[in-house]
């Protein structure tokens, strides 16, 4: 299918958006003085600006024009309580009043009790904290590289695992090659690094077996999410995961789940309690770092130990790894969703639920077909998580970044950049046509949400 032509709406929104934000808007022309497309974050720097909070709370953020905003957002799908809550910003208060927070070079014992929650809560020996979700995986790819002696890893098409050289493969959909998910992503990167990138789909049993079985050998690790994020937000199937923990274990490679996004996000803790099948390493940020940047790469004894004196791996973790601010809020965040684990999980779910659901039926009452990913799978019951896919063939299953990422099979402008503007209109802010529920969310949030997609659908049915 030819994707279809949004230029016309799209110009029509952002003359909208101007005059709804002209405080956004002269903000984003001084931004554009001195940064980069007016910001520092790709992904946030939507066309013709994106909105400037000044200060956010809960579900909802106040941007420069005064609107209260129902953010879908939630800091990169970090903010499982909303934004700024109180139990996070109250330890923090009370640590920086007692004199602590900012004394970073130091390894204090808030770390110690935080590498513990982790470590009873992943299953896992030992962890190395660091503070992005990008370094993590990168640090996990060395102590692969290293354990195994081996150079290539394998990955999923679609998976995002942050920017360092070996994720900056296979991320994009590329419609025009034969190969839509195996190029790389970025000039600059190191020579090579694309050969030694193999890239396998998404719940594909079949080709993951005839990949093991043409480069096994060669394999140091297969890195994926168990819940796809920036490919769709699709659940891994039990049959998959098993496939991966098989092959990783017969050619001898590791076998390292992404937990950035899954990490907290599903139960207080891995993923993997839901479906019970265990990896090498496995990498973590966004929800256990409570709203700070705290990232941590956690695993096996073994392999853990060559980040460690004499082990090789250079896994320095850097200046701000451990940092005391970031670490108290990240212990506190832990602590606190293990203490509500029984209630908040399925509160969020049931929610998640309510939200998917009510968007899909806003879109079918203006005669759209929008269907929601996000679900569960048979390893992954439910998920808190969400995004929208516009198939142009309503039978289209849309569950793998084949399809959800594929501009001929799913109206990937619209989900992405039509209805987040659209939305925007209406005080409503999205990514990928949905985001994650918080616990700050409510029924009437959700209620909100649907209306201003009726009102939006019915300006993308208008053309204008
Ligand atoms: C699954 C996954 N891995 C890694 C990353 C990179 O994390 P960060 O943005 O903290 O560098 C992300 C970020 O979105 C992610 O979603």
């Amino acid at each position: 299918m030819k994707p279809t032509d949004h230029s016309r709406l799209l110009a029509a929104l952002a003359a909208d958006y101007e005059r709804h934000s002209p405080r956004s808007a002269a903000v984003n022309r001084e931004a554009l003085r001195y940064l980069v497309d007016g910001g520092s974050h790709a992904i946030r720097l939507l066309k013709p600006f994106p909105p400037r909070p000044v200060s956010a709370n809960g579900a909802y953020l106040v941007d420069e024009d005064g609107h209260h905003v129902l953010d879908f957002w939630q800091g990169h799908y970090a903010n499982i309580l909303g934004h700024n809550p109180a139990v996070v910003t109250e330890a923090l208060a009370r640590s920086f009043a007692s004199g602590s927070g900012l004394q970073t070079g130091f390894e204090d014992e808030t770390q110690v009790r935080a590498a513990r929650v982790l470590c009873e809560r992943t299953g896992f020996d030992r962890v190395r904290f660091t503070s992005s979700g990008s370094l993590a995986t990168m640090y996990a790819t060395f102590l692969s590289r290293g354990f195994t002696g081996r150079q290539a890893v394998m990955k999923v098409g679609g998976g995002w695992h942050g920017a360092q050289p070996w994720g900056l493969v296979g991320v994009d959909y590329h419609a025009e090659s034969a190969h839509a998910f195996e190029q790389a992503e970025s000039r600059g990167l190191p020579h090579g690094v694309a050969e030694e990138v193999i890239v396998t789909k998404f719940n594909d049993v079949a080709m993951l077996e005839r990949l093991f079985a043409a480069h096994g050998g060669r394999v140091a690790c297969f890195i994926f999410e168990p819940f796809l994020g920036s490919g769709g937000f699709l659940p891994a199937t039990r049959e998959f995961l098993q496939a991966a923990r098989d092959l990783t274990r017969r050619h001898g490679a590791l076998l390292v789940f992404d937990e950035v996004i899954s990490g907290f996000r599903f139960c207080a803790g891995s993923v993997t309690r839901t479906f019970g099948i265990q990896p090498d390493l496995a990498t973590y940020a966004k929800v256990m770092g409570g709203g700070m940047p705290v990232a941590a790469v956690a695993g096996r004894e073994e392999i853990m130990r060559l980040a460690g004196r004499g082990g090789g791996v250079k896994f320095s973790g850097g200046t701000y790894s451990c940092h005391p601010a970031s670490l108290r809020a990240s212990l506190t965040m832990m602590e606190y969703l293990v203490s509500v684990e029984q209630e908040l999980y399925p509160r969020l779910s049931a929610l998640a639920e309510k939200a998917r659901a009510a968007v899909e039926t806003a879109f079918a009452d203006e005669g759209l077909v929008a269907r929601c990913t996000g679900r569960g799978s048979n390893a992954i019951p439910s998920s808190s998580l969400g995004a929208l896919q516009f198939p142009y063939d309503p039978s289209t299953p849309c569950d793998s970044p084949e399809q959800t990422r594929n501009p001929q099979v799913c109206d990937v402008e619209l989900a992405d950049t039509v209805l987040q503007l659209a939305l925007l209109l209406e005080d409503v802010f999205v990514m990928h046509g949905l985001g994650a529920i918080s616990a700050a969310h409510t029924d009437d949030d959700i209620g909100r949400l649907a209306e201003a997609c009726r009102r939006a659908a019915k300006r993308i049915r208008a053309g204008g």
